[in-house]
């Protein structure tokens, strides 16, 4: 297992569409448990392949709280296959835009059909932080982030943040 770097706005690489996985190989296990070790060590609740620069279909989540054991969830291809008509708003963050946060409203359940890491199809049904989380990272594999549901006032403003967040680090 290997630490990889996360990719940052404006990074163009964050902005493309992701193809689907054609083969569930050893080298999309290692992929999945590189993704795995790096949003734990970020630390993250979710992380999509295209995020360090890998322009596959492939996520990996847990949203386990500190006190809960770990609830690792891999999934290869994954689709939304039904939304509900309600919704909810939940403040996101992302790795790739590091310290900012917005409320984001989307539906409160989700169908999501995926592989497993054995290839094996699946299917999984989410409400609350799960869903929200699914749908955020499933975003990732088509080029969207959560700061496109902002205006682009706001988004102009967190990028800039992020930019300015960026230079200082290198600098320190
Ligand atoms: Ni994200």
């Amino acid at each position: 297992m290997a630490l990889r770097d996360i990719l940052i706005i404006p990074d163009p690489r964050l902005k493309q569409e992701c193809e689907p996985v054609a083969v569930v190989d050893d080298g999309v296990r290692a992929l999945l448990d590189d993704m795995l070790e790096t949003m734990y060590a970020a630390p993250g609740i979710g992380l999509a392949a295209p995020q360090i620069g890998v322009m596959q279909r492939a996520i990996v989540i847990d949203v386990a709280d500190d006190k809960e054991k770990p609830q690792p969830l891999k999934m290869i291809n994954p689709e939304i296959i039904w939304e509900s008509e309600d919704v909810a708003t939940y403040q996101e963050g992302c790795l790739s835009i590091p310290d900012q946060y917005a409320d984001i409203e989307r539906p409160v359940e989700v169908g999501v059909r995926y592989l497993d890491e054995n290839g094996k199809e699946q299917e999984i049904e989410a409400d609350g932080l799960l869903a929200t989380c699914l749908q955020h990272e499933i975003d990732h594999l088509d080029g969207i982030l959560f700061t496109d549901y902002l205006s682009a006032l706001k988004r102009n403003m967190i990028l800039k943040k992020v930019q300015k967040l960026q230079k200082t680090k290198q600098s320190a």
